[in-house]
């Protein structure tokens, strides 16, 4: 047997001999938002002296109120409700409230994937976001309603975001590169009665066929009534039938100004699914007030954001990130956010350092996996371009390694930009663990320490603190005013899963560990979620989609470490009988999770086996299923279940 493996969390995170310290430069900090650790500690201490004064301060110089709130959380755990009373506006404050200053300011500098370029001012979206407001209420939209979006990385994503905020309705979007099936899913289960969708999107330049997914889907989308389709890769006039309508059509009549619908604070503003570690995603639903009190902040004080900053989160709006630091956060800030539609390789390997030499971006937020793809390809491709722009680098969606952390510092920000690791999820709504870059000396792998008014714990499972330098599981411990509210639809589904480990304590799924110095380093997640190239994925998803193949009688899914994903995905498949193993059967196995989910659910490896390793109660033992797969024990085309069987009698008596 090859070496012991182990869990993929700890063998990516190679981070206990790590103990660089990069304190902050002292020229950046002089001009940051928050220059020193006396001022973070300051911050820190008025939230833990008085949560709700620290609280309503914040939610006061961030948001514009129509009403004033009178409490500021009203905490029965675990439901919480910020900032109560108060009315509020999301696109009022992304849009009219900068217009005085800002009219004629880049809000979204656009670059499509084939070349085109948009600059959209602030006064221009303010008109885009009206119009289509106005449309939406012409379709009969209300407050309350839930809208999806299924759109490319344009400008249009965050026009149909803002509109949606603007009339009150809850937008529901899907990552574009998600399949007819999975859209489907996420459609019905939100109910939605309108679809903004595109008729295609540019990707490693092909067309993302967007809207003939849609029409696969449509026939069984239960409560939708129209589909509004921007016209996007395709020329001459769209041939549309049956609930689609064309974008321009709908706005072309449509008036520049749209009176706010002032909501309550606790308003749903999104629903977002993510994956959990059953089959079904969940539907994380973010209410208005609190979430853009978080989103504004933190994109400030995260990113040093100032007027003056052209701001690059990479990020896909399908994702969280998209949503609270490519649309609300820097826009909500005034700021010049960059909307890039394609691939980062394409046409070249430098695609990116080309676009932030030519646009002179400042701050750059992207994810490791996309980091270790460029480490790869070599220096020579951002050597070739001025990056001297720069001034912040983030990270985010998975632990970054030390190694790619110091190349991210010295290559691409030429050691003079502070590197944020920043550590947050769906759920939280905003970032949680970040440094402040004027503030916190980094090390590389750590995602460092609480932002103020964030309470954030290692414990065991009986909520006992772990001491230094030993992992345990990561629980949030007291309320923040970006939270989820509920898991849409499934209010039991909420409790279960975020507070039933330690009851009134918010339970991340992540395991991590604090060092000497309280700085808290992520070991990835202790659940069945796995993070594949900076995607959210359920182990669940991918097997249910496996059994749903005529030939598959049963799949384990697992994740193994892998050198650029972070993690990959290995299937164990077991088929049904008089079904033979053969390479074409792999091949057809993955075109069918892509079909079910979308290619980014593909299994890295698929491994046939005569049965899968399952505990006296019938469980399938994951754990030794991820030691299988990370080892490579197993050779040939068949992993045997008498194979599994050894293993599996060798670790019960390890145990
Ligand atoms: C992981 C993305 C380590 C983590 C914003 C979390 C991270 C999951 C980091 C949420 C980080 C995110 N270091 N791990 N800086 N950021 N994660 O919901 O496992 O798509 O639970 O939100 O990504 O993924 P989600």
């Amino acid at each position: 047997m090859a070496e012991a493996p182990r869990p993929p969390s700890q063998e990516f995170h190679s981070v206990l001999a790590e103990n660089r310290v990069f304190p902050p430069s002292p020229e950046f900090a002089s001009r940051a938002h928050i220059r020193s650790m006396e001022d973070y500690r300051r911050l820190w201490d008025e939230a833990e002296r008085d949560p709700d004064a620290y609280w309503g301060a914040r939610a006061r110089e961030e948001l514009y109120w129509k009403e004033p709130f009178q409490t500021v959380l009203d905490w029965k755990p675990p439901h919480a409700r910020w900032f109560v009373e108060g009315r509020t506006n999301l696109a009022y404050n992304c849009l009219d409230r900068h217009l005085d200053k800002r009219r004629d300011k880049t809000a979204i500098l656009f670059e499509g994937e084939p070349g085109d370029r948009r600059k959209v001012t602030y006064g221009e979206l303010t008109r885009d976001v009206n119009r289509l407001a106005n449309g939406l209420r012409s379709l009969g939209v209300r407050k309350g309603d839930r809208v999806g979006i299924y759109l490319p990385m344009i400008p249009e994503a965050a026009v149909a975001m803002l509109a949606c905020a603007r009339i009150g309705a809850v937008h529901s979007v899907v990552f574009g590169g998600f399949s007819a099936e999975a859209l489907l899913e996420r459609m019905n289960d939100a109910g939605a009665r309108v679809l903004l969708t595109a008729d295609g999107g540019w990707r490693k330049g092909v067309v993302v066929p967007l809207l003939e997914n849609v029409r696969k889907a449509l026939p069984q989308m239960n409560s939708l009534e129209r589909v509004v389709v921007f016209q996007r890769t395709t020329q001459g006039t769209l041939q549309l039938s049956g609930k689609e309508l064309a974008w321009s059509e709908l706005v072309s009549k449509q008036s520049d100004t749209c009176e706010p619908e002032w909501v309550e604070s606790e308003h749903p503003l999104f629903i977002l699914y993510t994956s959990g570690s059953t089959g079904k995603p969940k539907g994380v639903l973010h209410t208005t007030g609190g979430y853009a009190v978080n989103a504004s902040l933190t994109t400030r004080w995260v990113f040093d954001l100032k007027d003056e900053d052209v701001y690059w989160c990479t990020a896909d709006v399908g994702w969280v990130t998209g949503h609270s630091y490519v649309v609300y956060g820097p826009l909500m800030n005034g700021a010049t956010t960059v909307i890039y539609e394609g691939a980062p390789n394409h046409p070249g390997p430098d695609r990116f350092w080309d676009l932030i030499a030519r646009e002179k971006i400042t701050i750059l937020y992207t994810a490791p996996t996309a980091i270790r793809a460029f480490m790869r390809l070599g220096d020579e491709h951002p050597k070739r371009h001025d990056l001297s722009s720069l001034r912040v680098l983030g990270s985010v969606g998975e632990p970054i390694n030390p190694e790619a952390w110091m190349w991210y510092r010295d290559v691409i920000g030429g050691g003079r930009c502070p590197v944020v690791d920043t550590w947050w999820q769906t759920e939280t709504g905003s970032i949680m663990l970040s440094p402040l870059p004027g503030a916190t000396p980094t090390k590389p792998g750590s995602a460092t320490l609480p932002l103020p008014g964030i309470h954030t714990e290692v414990l065991d499972r009986q909520g006992n603190s772990v001491p230094a330098n030993q992992g345990g599981l990561l629980f949030v411990t007291r309320p923040w005013p970006s939270m989820l509210r509920t898991v849409y639809g499934d209010p039991d589904r909420y409790v279960r899963t975020y507070f039933s480990e330690l009851p009134g304590k918010y339970f991340t799924g992540d395991g991590a560990r604090r060092d000497n110095d309280g700085y808290f380093w992520l070991m990835g997640r202790v659940d069945d979620v796995v993070n594949v190239a900076g995607h959210r994925l359920g182990t669940a998803e991918v097997e249910s989609a496996l059994v749903a193949h005529k030939s598959v009688s049963e799949a384990a899914v697992v994740g193994r470490p892998d050198e650029l994903k972070g993690t990959a995905l290995v299937a164990f498949v077991t088929l049904k009988q008089g079904v033979a193993p053969s390479p074409e059967l792999k091949k057809e196995l993955g075109a069918h999770v892509t079909k079910e989910i979308g290619a980014i659910a593909r299994p890295d490896e698929i491994r046939f086996a005569e049965g899968l390793p399952k505990t006296r109660s019938g469980k399938i033992m994951r754990r030794l299923l991820r030691d299988v797969a990370g080892g490579k024990q197993t050779t040939g085309d068949v992993t045997t279940l008498e194979d599994l069987n050894v293993l599996a009698t060798l670790r019960n008596n390890e145990e």
